[in-house]
């Protein structure tokens, strides 16, 4: 897949089949966010992966899934991520540091994509829980969590009409509405 081709493939994966991911892929993935453009290159991310089964239990617990599938849905135990990338913060005071992780995690999740992978960002996260499980120092901020596994659900892109609020249909296939294209460019001068 060109780099086009696997931006406009990836969705947000919650449901995973729950054959591992080798390590070696994990860190890839962390090495794509780590080559990724940095303000300054002040280059404040670092990351822990996890793929320890027990700790990925303990890790899912601390994570929230889909706010807009009601009623309150979180991935089944067969279907959980099988692997993760917490992402830390070492200077939260640099004013550039979300941009950074953006653009890092956006690397981690095509990277993901390219190598089969089905990824989710998730900010809606318990961050306390997550350093204490993790064992991460206080020197570094827990800014977000990237699950990852191999992908057991469809997600599909729709126009967006009314609402932005994706949702899933009797196949159980995810919709996710997005803006359409021309609605959002304009060349050279507003008309
Ligand atoms: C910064 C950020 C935080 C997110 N946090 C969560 C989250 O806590 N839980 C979740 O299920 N999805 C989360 N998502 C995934 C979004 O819901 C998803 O990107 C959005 O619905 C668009 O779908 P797509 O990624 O398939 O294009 C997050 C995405 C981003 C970029």
């Amino acid at each position: 897949m060109n780099a086009y081709d696997t931006i406009i493939s990836r969705r947000s994966i919650r449901r995973f089949h729950q054959r591992p991911v080798k390590l070696e892929i994990l860190k890839k993935c962390a090495n794509a966010g780590r080559l990724a453009p940095s303000a300054a290159n002040l280059q404040p991310i670092e990351y822990c992966i996890v793929n320890d089964k027990t700790l990925c239990t303990h890790l899912f617990e601390a994570l929230h899934w889909a706010a807009y599938i009601q009623p309150k849905w979180t991935p089944k135990e067969t279907e959980r991520p099988t692997a993760y990338i917490v992402v830390l913060i070492k200077d939260t005071q640099n004013p550039y540091y979300e941009r950074d992780v953006g653009l890092a995690t956006e690397n981690i999740v095509l990277t993901a994509e390219g190598e089969g992978l089905g990824s989710c960002i998730l900010c809606n996260i318990e961050r306390v829980k997550i350093q204490e499980l993790c064992n991460i120092p206080l020197t570094l901020a827990v800014d977000s969590v990237i699950a990852l596994g191999y992908k057991a659900e469809t997600s599909v892109v729709e126009d967006l009409k009314d609402s932005v609020k994706y949702w899933r249909d009797e196949k159980d296939i995810l919709h996710v509405p997005k803006r359409k294209l021309e609605d959002i460019i304009h060349i050279n001068k507003f008309q």
